[in-house]
């Protein structure tokens, strides 16, 4: 069974106090809401607040980025060790915005992700297509080949915590969400990837999400497709309603044992 995983990436939004105030907002929101994992990634800044904030709840904590070295002259940087210390038990590896803005490369990500395992983070790793490879036919290729050197050198067992995060680089932030059943079918296309190179059995059991413009009146037709097992949300995960209602997804009657 894979159990549903709705992570909220506020990037680089909200302030100590704001964050503080959201976590609980949240929590009052959604504590009745069972059967579904639910994390924060707020920026580095609010996570040691928030982890305060939801102490005794069962939200988690995760961050957006790391450093792939534990310690050094790396100005700037946040190494994994310090997620940890800090309350960390997710970490966002691989996001679109760090491939373009800041040139992260597949063997980058592959770097945070052995980085991450190591401190015993669960990486989040982000996939997914330019508008211009979608329109190139080149999907398949493009996240396929992050997967692989995303993975590169890991074992089965050094991964059963991943979760994947399909996120069409064209979706994100434009309201221009994919369609459910064509990201499904991307999306079981990553489980196959993942099925050839680890075993049928450790693809069945790794969670994949959708991101790129998730919002209340569309999460529930992703959520009712067989292979998309939780979403990544940016813009609509900064508003507490919003992200709320996007926590408390609804299946359809038939649909019920989806994700089982
Ligand atoms: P939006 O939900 O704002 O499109 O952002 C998606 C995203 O990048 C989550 O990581």
């Amino acid at each position: 069974m894979r159990i549903p995983l709705i992570a909220g990436n506020w990037k680089m939004h909200m302030m100590v106090r704001e964050s503080v105030n959201f976590a609980k907002d949240l929590w009052e929101l959604i504590k009745d809401t069972k059967d579904r994992e639910v994390l924060v990634c707020p920026p580095f800044t609010s996570l040691y607040a928030v982890r305060q904030a939801i102490e005794g709840t069962t939200i988690k904590l995760g961050a957006q980025n790391l450093n792939w070295e534990d310690a050094g002259a790396f100005t700037g940087a946040i190494a994994p060790p310090m997620l940890v210390d800090v309350g960390c038990e997710y970490v966002i590896i691989g996001h679109s915005e760090r491939r373009k803005i800041w040139g992260n490369s597949n063997e980058d990500v592959n770097k945070k992700a052995h980085a991450a395992i190591r401190s015993g983070l669960k990486p989040i790793m982000c996939v997914g297509e330019t508008l211009e490879e979608k329109e190139a036919d080149l999907t398949r290729q493009v996240v396929g080949t992050q997967v692989e050197v995303g993975l590169k050198d890991l074992t089965a067992s050094e991964l059963k915590d991943l979760v994947i995060a399909y996120e069409p680089v064209w979706a994100i932030g434009t309201g221009k969400n994919d369609d459910p059943a064509q990201a499904n079918k991307t999306i079981s296309f990553i489980r196959d990837v993942l099925g050839s190179r680890f075993g049928h059995n450790f693809s069945q059991k790794i969670r994949i999400l959708y991101g790129g413009s998730v919002k209340p009146d569309n999460v529930d037709g992703f959520m009712n497709m067989s292979d998309i097992d939780g979403t990544l949300v940016g813009g609509a995960s900064l508003k507490v309603e919003s992200f709320a209602r996007i926590v408390k997804f609804k299946y359809e009657e038939a649909n019920q044992d989806v994700h089982r």
